[in-house]
């Protein structure tokens, strides 16, 4: 029975004829609309339809149809998210008209005044109020031309702005086309949207337990690494971070709208994300309700809102109304206080993390802040410290950093005492072993390099079984604690080892044989788990998921990895110099190979299911590449990936050494090098034939 493949395959038209473009370009078309339909469900609407499998299946159709038939490939395809190659600066653009800032105060006075006149202005005509959330985060304007995204662009001065279109892009929740909506008969087709462009609360905070797992400066708040994120030169990147939108703002010239009610209906019809709990308020009164209420239910919001906007309804008398300066009389934000406690620093310490970065914390006489008591926060590294210059004793000011991580932002000078002195960062190591700390050029953090540091020990066990590793229930934190003072675990293998220790466990308290039991059937599960996830879990010093995931499907096992060199870590793509030096130490130290050889025969994973990178290819492995002219199907960007993932090297002009020299259409001057020096010219498709498993693959 022909399935769907055979039907748009040529071969399956029974020897009469191929199937006409036009069929392959309305599969296409098809399979775009439900892909679209599919985004919007998930990231707008928070309601899927699909499951992965299948959004994965069909994406993969799509993707697979477009490279067969180059031509078919649409801009607002789902497939192009990422386009273009990284860019070094950005365009300025002109915004179509001026992005406006809001008067913006704490007082709810201001906020009646701004009432008073509005009516005043209004001369007395009835007018409603559409109330919105403030986001914190990064305002952006986007155009679509044609129903098809064109253009992103930041605030900027307000006048102008950075064209991030390819960054813009990436971001799921942004439709590269809008489903049809008709005002008045006329379909909206021309038009410029605005919005905030934000990131969760808890992406935020895994991205920076990342960061900090790794050495990396710390992003302050979700707005300054959404901020970072958006000015990064590579798409690739963005598209790695999760961002969101949420839209508030719609204009077009092509015909006359009516209420910020009727706006945001109209967004999300054309598959829009907008602002969340917004509502219209017909009163001053209404508008109080609205602030009041959020005031506190903003802390079970997943994203950081610091006020609230305050709009005039109706479009036309917000033209009526006007603007002064760069001021709209139209509306208004009402702030809410930043969430902020003064207390004093007793005292800082260091924490020693499972990597052994030293980080510095301040240990806090306990006070109220947005609603928790809290009694530490986090002080990042040892310049934040520097540049603070907070001292014990001193008052402080204590802040949730994005309303998420409490940390210390500043201290009152009146109130400091009068005998004190700058903090010195502590030279070794707070556990008994007292190891000197080090600190490598161009990294924030200091660092304990003793593996056997208690601290690091628990931290390493933590990470093992913790949820996105070996995943193994009942052992968190605590246990790990307990376990380690009992002196039932000192290595990762010692979890695999517990159940020797059955009698004993039985003997402490709260743990009866159930429990015992549940734990061993727990740990033995963990053996179930992909070799990808043994390697994040060992803890190797900047190998998070992605990395881990990058490493076994390129080395396949463990043993090819314990041979590996640094060159070889380099020579991967996503791989940079630093990781790669941070695994080869790693597989360097005699411990940790002890630790791999006891994982091993205690029955853990060793290898990556399906066929490994590195033992697929060697026609590209280890070989130099020159890539010159236009070539078929690839970008030259795709093709540098390419030869990168398989292991080869991609320089930027002909020598001796080159091995080959890609060449495409219009190759100019490199291809006459290379017939000049003999290096050997290949086509997009050799190279292609070239990455196919030499030694019998799959
Ligand atoms: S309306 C004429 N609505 O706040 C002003 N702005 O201080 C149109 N913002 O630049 C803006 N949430 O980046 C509006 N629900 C919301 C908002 C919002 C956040 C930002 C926006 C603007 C800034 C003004």
């Amino acid at each position: 029975m022909p399935d769907q493949h055979d039907l748009f395959s040529e071969r399956s038209t029974s020897g009469t004829q191929a199937l006409q473009p036009t069929t392959f370009r309305a599969h296409a078309e098809h399979l775009r609309s439900q892909i679209r339909r599919a985004d919007i469900a998930y990231y707008v609407e928070a309601a899927p339809i699909m499951d992965d499998r299948d959004y994965d299946r069909i994406f993969e159709e799509l993707s697979a149809l477009e490279r067969e038939h180059p031509d078919l490939v649409t801009p607002d395809s789902p497939t192009q998210r990422v386009s273009g190659e990284a860019q070094k600066e950005f365009r300025n653009v002109q915004h179509a008209q001026p992005m406006l800032s809001l008067q913006n105060s704490y007082n709810r006075e201001d906020a009646s005044d701004f009432d008073r006149r509005v009516g005043e202005l209004l001369e007395g005509k009835q007018h409603e109020y559409w109330c919105d959330l403030k986001y914190d985060g990064v305002a952006m304007s986007l155009r679509y031309v044609d129903g098809v995204l064109a253009l992103g662009v930041t605030r900027g001065d307000g006048v102008t702005g950075d064209d991030i279109t390819q960054n813009i892009r990436t971001l799921p929740s942004v439709p590269l086309r809008v489903n049809p909506v008709f005002v008045g008969g006329v379909e909206l087709k021309n038009f410029e949207v605005r919005g905030e462009v934000f990131m969760l609360n808890d992406d935020f905070v895994r991205l920076n337990e990342e960061r900090e797992a790794s050495g990396e400066k710390l992003y302050a708040n979700p707005r300054n690494l959404t901020a970072g994120t958006l000015k990064l030169q590579d798409p690739r990147e963005v598209m790695k971070r999760p961002l969101q939108l949420a839209t508030y703002f719609l204009a077009s010239d092509d015909m006359a709208l009516l209420s910020q009610a009727d706006n945001m209906r109209l967004l999300r019809a054309m598959g829009f994300p907008t602002a969340q709990h917004s509502r219209l308020c017909p009163t001053l009164n209404d508008v109080f309700a609205f602030i009041d209420e959020w005031e506190t239910r903003r802390e079970t919001l997943s994203f950081q809102t610091d006020g609230a906007v305050i709009k005039v309804n109706s479009l036309q008398q917000q033209t009526e109304l006007g603007a002064v300066g760069r001021f709209p009389r139209w509306a208004f934000a009402y702030k809410y206080e930043a969430k902020k406690a003064q207390t004093r620093l007793i005292s800082i310490f260091l924490q020693i993390g499972r990597t052994g970065v030293a980080t510095p914390v301040a240990e806090l006489e306990p006070v109220l802040l947005a609603g928790s008591t809290i009694s530490r926060a986090t002080l990042h590294n040892a310049d934040y410290i520097a540049e603070l210059d907070v001292r014990a004793g001193d008052t402080v000011i204590v802040e949730k950093g994005g309303d998420v991580i409490p940390k210390v932002s500043g201290f009152v000078s009146e109130l400091r005492p009068t005998e004190s002195s700058p903090f010195s960062f502590p030279h070794e190591c707070p556990c008994a072993h007292k190891q000197a700390l080090k600190r490598y050029d161009g990294e924030a953090a200091y660092y304990c390099e003793f593996s056997g540091c208690p601290s690091q020990v628990r931290g390493r066990l933590t990470h093992w079984a913790s949820r996105n590793a070996m995943d193994i229930e009942g052992l968190g934190e605590k246990i790990v604690d307990q376990f380690v003072e009992e002196g039932f675990l000192r290595t990762i293998a010692d979890i695999y080892r517990l159940h020797e220790q059955r009698e004993r466990l039985l003997e402490l308290d709260r743990w009866a044989a159930k429990r015992v039991d549940n734990l061993f059937a727990a740990i033995e599960a963990s053996k179930e788990r992909p070799f990808a996830k043994v390697l994040f879990g060992t803890g190797v010093r900047f190998v998070g998921e992605e990395t881990a995931k990058i490493l076994a499907e390129h080395f396949g096992s463990m043993e090819r990895l314990v041979e590996a060199t640094k060159d070889d870590f380099v020579q991967v793509f996503g791989i940079g110099e630093r990781t790669a030096t941070a695994i080869a130490a790693w597989f360097q130290s005699a411990e940790n190979r002890q630790l791999v050889h006891d994982l091993a025969a205690l029955g853990l994973k060793m290898h990556h299911e399906g066929r490994a990178i590195a033992d697929a290819v060697t026609a590209v492995q280890g070989k130099t590449f020159v890539i010159t002219g236009t070539l078929p199907t690839l970008k030259r960007d795709e093709a540098k990936d390419l030869i990168q993932r398989y292991g080869g090297k991609v320089a930027g002009s002909v020598s001796k050494k080159t091995d080959f020299v890609l060449a495409g259409e219009e190759a100019g001057s490199k291809l006459e090098k290379a017939q000049e020096l003999g290096v050997k010219v290949i086509t997009e498709a050799d190279l292609l034939s070239m990455i196919q498993p030499e030694n019998g693959g799959e």
